[in-house]
């Protein structure tokens, strides 16, 4: 059980589509008692979200109580935890407990991983949702619950209600209102501004700012996250400590990345600018062709030339070393590009 101070800063970054509306969603229903359901994917801010309902809500001068369940699989042990237990009523019980509903009084009560509450405390807790009341293991007073409950879980609770591991009735109070936070890798580009806002934090902590290299943001743009932002400030945090200037490189991370599991997808477009910086082919069969054929648009060159750039550091001269390029053909890559107007914004041909 872990409580929160009342003045506890919320910062939930984002400006993608579904985490706007959803964070919409969270200020209307904050003002209510009813319960609330949060899922999501492990790492997508489920306990951030319920801390934020709890701050815009007229409970937040009360606890905030956060409950993990599966840390207690034993029937008795997270009975009691939710709900306390008097002196001996099982063993073990060696002195009173209180449980989280009476140490949220008036707050809210978070519950965590509510998929894996084994089904004696589920029968107890769907009480409680019916009637408001609650009873500490062994006592015979019956108590009030004053308090917001807040579920979340990252598993389908459908099919554990069709497996038979979690009560459909309980299932059916608890998402009174449904939250449903979608992965990073589904936030547009909400990952580029939580890495600014973690650079910031760590530059704030430790007095040195640092960025990610172009290679290194490259290598994050595909890829998909799959801890999402845990992982994610786990990433800068890691690279940031290890990058040996201010310009965290691919190499400061890129354990971690391989660590998680899935490697990012290629996309073709990194497969070509790949290829363009290898003996496999060159610019005038790879992209020059192609974007004659209509087989890549005037889009995809121009991402792929930004790109290029950005490594070159702005230089088409450089870009075209890069690519491996002979300087002779300057004049026909620079015409080829300004003919079909396919140099990126932002970039300055800075060269005569
Ligand atoms: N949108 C966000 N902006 C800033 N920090 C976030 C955001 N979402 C999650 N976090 C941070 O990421 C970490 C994981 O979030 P958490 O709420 O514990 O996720 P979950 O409960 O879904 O596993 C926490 O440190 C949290 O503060
Ligand atoms: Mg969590």
């Amino acid at each position: 059980m872990r409580r929160w101070g009342a003045n506890q800063a919320i910062e939930i970054v984002g400006r993608s589509s579904r985490l706007v509306e959803i964070l919409g969603k969270a200020r209307k229903i904050a003002a209510y008692d009813d319960p609330v359901l949060i899922t999501g994917e492990s790492g997508t801010g489920k306990e951030s979200l319920a801390a934020a309902l709890h701050v815009l809500g007229r409970r937040r001068e009360r606890p905030f109580v956060s409950v993990n369940c599966p840390q207690y699989q034993e029937g008795n042990l997270t009975v009691s935890e939710l709900f306390g237990h008097r002196k001996g009523s099982f063993t073990g019980a060696v002195s009173d407990r209180k449980g989280c509903f009476e140490t949220a009084q008036g707050g809210v009560v978070f519950l965590d991983e509510i998929g894996d509450l084994n089904m004696s405390a589920q029968v107890m807790l769907l009480r409680t949702l019916a009637n408001g009341e609650f009873q500490p293991l062994g006592s015979d007073t019956v108590r009030k619950a004053d308090v917001r409950i807040v579920a979340a879980t990252n598993r389908a609770l459908n099919q554990l209600v069709f497996e038979q591991h979690f009560r459909n009735d309980l299932l059916f109070r608890l998402r009174h209102f449904l939250l449903e936070l979608p992965p990073l890798r589904h936030r547009e580009d909400d990952w580029l501004l939580l890495i600014d806002y973690c650079l910031d934090r760590l530059h704030h902590r430790h007095g040195v700012a640092k960025h990610f290299s172009p290679n290194a943001l490259r290598l994050l743009e595909s890829y998909p996250w799959p801890g999402n932002v845990r992982e994610l400030i786990g990433i800068v945090t890691t690279g940031y400590a290890l990058a040996d200037g201010a310009i965290i490189q691919p190499r400061d991370f890129a354990d971690r990345i391989e660590l998680s599991g899935s490697a990012p997808a290629e996309t073709d477009l990194d497969r070509i600018g790949r290829k363009l910086q290898s003996q496999s082919g060159d610019f005038w069969t790879l992209v020059h062709q192609p974007f004659l054929d209509r087989d890549l648009s005037r889009r995809e060159v121009r991402r792929l030339v930004a790109r290029g750039l950005r490594d070159a550091r702005g230089s088409y001269r450089r870009l075209l070393d890069l690519w491996r390029l002979p300087a002779t053909e300057y004049k026909r890559f620079m015409g080829f590009l300004r003919h079909h107007r396919l140099q990126p914004d932002g970039f300055r041909d800075r060269e005569p």
